[in-house]
């Protein structure tokens, strides 16, 4: 899959962060984060838990600003952009937040159809249609389209949740954490669909996860982080060779053998 997609794709780079660096009052979070995101990848962003992981992420969806650094995303320096262009950037962003929270008071197609409903003039019949098709490209069950948040399993909730980010047809996605808590075959089938989706709709996805089994089944390239810093980035198979002790650690600790053990025997 790497291969193939490195030859195809064109090099256009979509996220690009220079020099970041992100405190909370004396806590310093990230302290010169380097990366760049190119266009169709699969771009995973790993550590070990408080690492900054989801700072980053809200970061790069204009959540919240980092206190140094530059950040552009499409091409344009986040510090320069007007109230519109922010609006129309995450516009062109679909996000799937770290516990995938829904609106527990609405059904599913409710749910899906609430970005719709915010940003387009669609009429409500068009608006349940398109809701529709979005849950269905997730393989979420129809039948339980009308279920409320609180009836649904864990995986059926991120089905949901994943419809909901990308009901406005996002060129760029982030998932923070989405097959943690799903067992084994769940999150097997969760990253399937989201190879599928990247390909259906030629997606650039950021996902975060600590989850080794997807890190070396989707994605094309990942970035860990710990320390405040980048301590590694590349591919899988480039990372498995890293001399940094974190990664090191990451790779080669118990969970980490079996998962590349698995990541291998697939080939
Ligand atoms: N709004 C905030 N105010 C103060 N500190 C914050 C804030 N948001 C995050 N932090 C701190 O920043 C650090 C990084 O948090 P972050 O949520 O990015 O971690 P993470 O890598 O996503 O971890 P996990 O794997 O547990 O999700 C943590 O120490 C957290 O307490
Ligand atoms: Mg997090």
């Amino acid at each position: 899959m790497n291969a193939a997609l490195s030859s195809t794709q064109s090099p256009a780079t979509v996220i690009e962060a220079s020099h970041i660096s992100t405190r909370f009052g004396a806590a310093v979070v990230h302290d010169d984060v380097n990366l760049t995101i190119d266009k169709g990848e699969v771009f995973a962003i790993a550590g070990s838990n408080g690492s900054g992981k989801s700072v980053l992420m809200r970061e790069m969806i204009l959540l919240q600003q980092p206190s140094g650094g530059d950040l552009r995303i499409f091409g344009q320096n986040i510090k320069s952009m007007s109230d519109a262009e922010v609006s129309a950037l995450r516009r062109r962003c679909g996000v799937l937040f770290q516990h995938g929270a829904l609106f527990s008071s609405l059904n599913v197609v409710e749910n899906v159809a609430v970005p719709l409903r915010e940003h387009t003039n669609l009429s409500k019949r068009l608006i349940e249609e398109l809701s529709l098709l979005k849950i269905a490209s997730t393989g979420f069950p129809m039948a339980s389209v009308t279920k409320y948040p609180n009836e649904l399993s864990g995986g059926m909730r991120r089905r949901a949740a994943l419809a909901r980010a990308m009901a406005l047809d996002p060129e760029l996605l982030f998932l923070d954490e989405p097959t943690s808590g799903l067992d084994p075959l769940s999150a097997a089938g969760f990253d399937e669909l989201i190879q599928q989706l990247r390909e259906w709709f030629r997606l650039t996805i950021v996902i975060i996860t600590h989850d080794l089994d997807s890190l070396w089944r989707i994605t094309d390239r990942v970035a860990v982080l710990g320390n405040g810093k980048v301590l590694g980035i590349g591919t899988m198979n480039e990372l498995s060779t890293s001399t940094e002790p974190l990664i090191h650690e990451y790779f080669y600790g118990p969970r980490g053998r079996a998962a590349k053990e698995q990541a291998w025997n697939r080939k």
